[in-house]
């Protein structure tokens, strides 16, 4: 007899409903999280405990009965004719092992079922429609029944083949799978929007949600999404006996799959092995992963475990611990940028977070911290994904008696003292002296940055003294600097100075897109800064453009265009230009794009025979496509292309965790 929910029951399934509604409203439909997921997924789970103590709690428009958010209504959307559902979470072994326990019962069997075994990785489900082997629509999940049309944008992706190839491609096929952001360009991504002003993705799903969720497909095409394939929706005329034979029937029709992520037909005992080698190898991995999905093997068996609401009954996602610690805020202190822009940042009480020591982190800005109400004292939840800048999740002991008062956003730059200015409309303060010195410092920095005018050696510890000492007031000065400058400085000897003027000497021939890029105007990132050079071809046409003239180049919107007309209306900035050109600045013909090269920077060792190519034929291919192949597996092999009866090489590479890949797997990133 299912017992009776009194009033305190009732009010915690109410309050858990609204908080899991704007958790996922704040998640899905603006890509901005509010809470981690370790949070989310406690809320659900005590609502559906709930839901199944009291079933007559259990609405049909209960968040437990939906997936993700109904489609934003800026995009067209598109019915799934199979629902894209979600799945079943669990956080320990036995957990697990009941899964595999309830799967058994219900097939009723008594010998053990065979399981594969891929990653989970954090990014966006897609569904891709092939027919007759060309895309013909891409959309999102959605709430798993109806999902947002984003075909032009998956278009940009370059590893989603536009036409499928190889034998006995279906007339219709919907497959679904996992665009990502790889962690290296989330890196990226963020200090640029740092660079510009703009708010911070929290972590490469978001960046990867908000670059395929554009209206417009330029945008996501400057971002490097890749994606992996991991199941079908509707397939006319193909039966899959297994789902790893369906991943491997996928990969082999061009699809991206994440093979050698993958153990296929393999033991619950196997898996459990592979969990905890996951585990281990994931920070390592390109890609974020957040646990791994355990699927029954056979797809017959899958038919006849089915679906909830919600969820198949036939798979679980194994989830790896967050990467999340508590510390406490021993300060707060605030950091002036390249563009002045005030960012209030959290010292920590040192703590280890997923195998880094983190003791500072952002809180992007003003309303961030008073959102967070975070204040010197807390104890806060600290989280950090993959590579990127940890944050604050949340202050764990906000009701805690004798805090601190509020934080408070200084009215004035803590470095030159001048006025913060914070304009309508704008999430961060702003020092408006243009010569504080902690924007001149940063100014100089991106000036000599990789991406700008790449000058070695001359970084944050160079760029402190030099503006310190009043050796550079402004970027312009490093191209007048003397051996009798540099030596004197600390940790400075004659062959390193010499270094150094010898390479800002060689950074003088620029193309215009690092040259404009280094100028640091904001809103003008990396690609936008190649746009304007392809587009104009001359500084001086450029420095003369009108907003309409720039706004007329099509990647160019009003925000951009304004930017970069103001910053040439200021004489100071022209003046600055032109001093370049005085001091030797030379700008030269923008260099073609860099040729595809796929693998380059990659290590293949080839073990086994291939059967559509003999090695020596393999090792010439993977030269050509930039990459190298060497005859040992080291822990410096990124990849083993195992082959037909491969050798003692396949258990060396399992030994230092090198990804195995087949031969279908290298054809694959040879683009072939
Ligand atoms: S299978 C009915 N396999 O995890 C089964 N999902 O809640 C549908 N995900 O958003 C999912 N990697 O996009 C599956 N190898 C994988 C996956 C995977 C990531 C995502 C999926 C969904 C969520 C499941």
């Amino acid at each position: 007899m299912p017992r009776l929910p009194d009033e305190s029951v009732i009010e915690e399934v109410r309050s858990l409903r609204e908080s899991i509604a704007r958790a996922a409203e704040r998640y899905y439909a603006f890509d901005d999280p509010e809470i981690s997921d370790a949070e989310y997924d406690r809320m659900m789970r005590r609502l559906e405990e709930l839901e199944a103590e009291y079933p007559e709690l259990a609405t049909p428009d209960s968040p437990t009965r939906r997936v993700g958010a109904p489609p934003l209504e800026k995009f067209e959307t598109a019915p799934h004719s199979v629902p894209m559902l979600s799945l079943e979470n669990a956080m320990s072994r036995e957990e697990v092992a009941a899964f595999d326990q309830r799967a058994r019962k219900a097939l009723g069997l008594s010998g053990p079922l065979s399981y594969t075994a891929e990653p989970k990785l954090d990014g966006v489900a897609v569904e891709l429609v092939y027919e007759n082997g060309s895309l013909v629509l891409a959309s999102t999940r959605g709430d798993g029944y109806v999902g947002e049309v984003i075909t032009d944008n998956v278009r940009t992706i370059r590893r989603v083949p536009l036409s499928l190839k190889g034998e006995g491609v279906p007339e219709r096929l919907e497959v679904r799978g996992e665009v990502y952001l790889p962690k290296a360009h989330f890196a990226r991504i963020n200090q640029e929007r740092e660079d510009q002003g703009l708010p911070l993705f929290a972590n490469p799903r978001n960046a990867a949600a908000g670059s395929l969720r554009q209206l417009d497909s330029k945008i996501t095409a400057t971002r490097p999404l890749d994606m992996f394939c991991y199941g079908v929706g509707r397939v006319s005329g193909v039966i899959f006996e297994t789902q790893f034979s369906l991943l491997k029937t996928l990969a082999g029709w061009g699809l991206p799959v994440n093979l050698a992520g993958t153990r296929g037909g393999v033991s619950l005992e196997e898996v459990f092995a592979y969990y905890e080698e996951l585990s281990e190898k994931r920070h390592k991995a390109p890609y974020e992963m957040d646990g791994l999905v355990v699927k029954v093997d056979s797809i017959s068996y899958q038919q006849d475990l089915g679906t909830t609401a919600r969820s198949a009954r036939w798979a679980i996602a194994w989830k790896f611990p967050p990467v999340q610690e508590s510390t406490r805020v021993e300060d707060i202190v605030v950091s002036v940028g390249r563009t002045g822009a005030l960012t209030p940042v959290a010292v920590l009480a040192p703590v280890s977070v997923g195998g880094a020591t983190v003791s500072r982190a952002s809180l992007h800005n003003e309303d961030e911290v008073k959102r967070k109400d975070v204040r010197v004292g807390d104890r806060v939840l600290v989280q950090r994904a993959g590579d990127v800048i940890p944050e604050v999740v949340k202050v764990l002991d906000p009701d805690r008696e004798g805090r601190n008062p509020p934080f408070v956003m200084p009215r004035a730059c803590p470095v030159c003292g001048s006025e913060a200015v914070r304009l309508q409309g704008e999430a961060v303060s702003r020092c408006i002296n243009a010569l504080c010195p902690a924007q001149v410092k940063e100014r100089i920095k991106h000036f000599a940055s990789k991406a700008a005018f790449d000058m070695d050696g001359v970084g944050d510890k160079l760029v402190h003294q030099l503006v310190e000492r009043g050796l550079a007031k402004s970027f312009e000065d490093l191209f007048t600097l003397t051996m009798d400058d540099l030596v004197p400085l600390t940790r400075m000897a004659e062959k390193s100075a010499g270094n150094i003027l010898s390479s800002i000497e060689q950074s003088k021939d620029v193309t215009l897109g690092r040259f404009l890029y280094a100028l640091g105007i904001r809103h003008v990132g990396e690609h936008v800064a190649r746009t304007l050079a392809s587009h104009f071809k001359d500084i001086r046409r450029i420095m003369s453009a009108s907003k309409e003239e720039l706004q007329e180049i099509p990647e160019v919107g009003p925000v951009v265009a304004q930017s970069v007309a103001s910053f040439f209306a200021n004489p100071q900035n022209v003046e600055a230009v032109e001093e370049l050109l005085r001091r030797g600045v030379r700008i030269k013909e923008e260099e073609a794009p860099e040729k595809g090269r796929p693998l380059s920077g990659r290590t293949f060792v080839l073990t086994g025979a291939l059967s559509s190519m003999t090695r020596s034929q393999a090792k010439e291919r993977i030269e050509a496509a930039g990459g190298r192949v060497s005859g040992s597996v080291s822990k410096k092999t990124n990849y083993v292309v195992a082959g037909e009866s491969p050798g003692s090489k396949l258990d060396k590479a399992r030994d230092l965790g090198v990804a195995v890949i087949t031969e279908e797997d290298l054809k694959d990133m040879l683009g072939e």
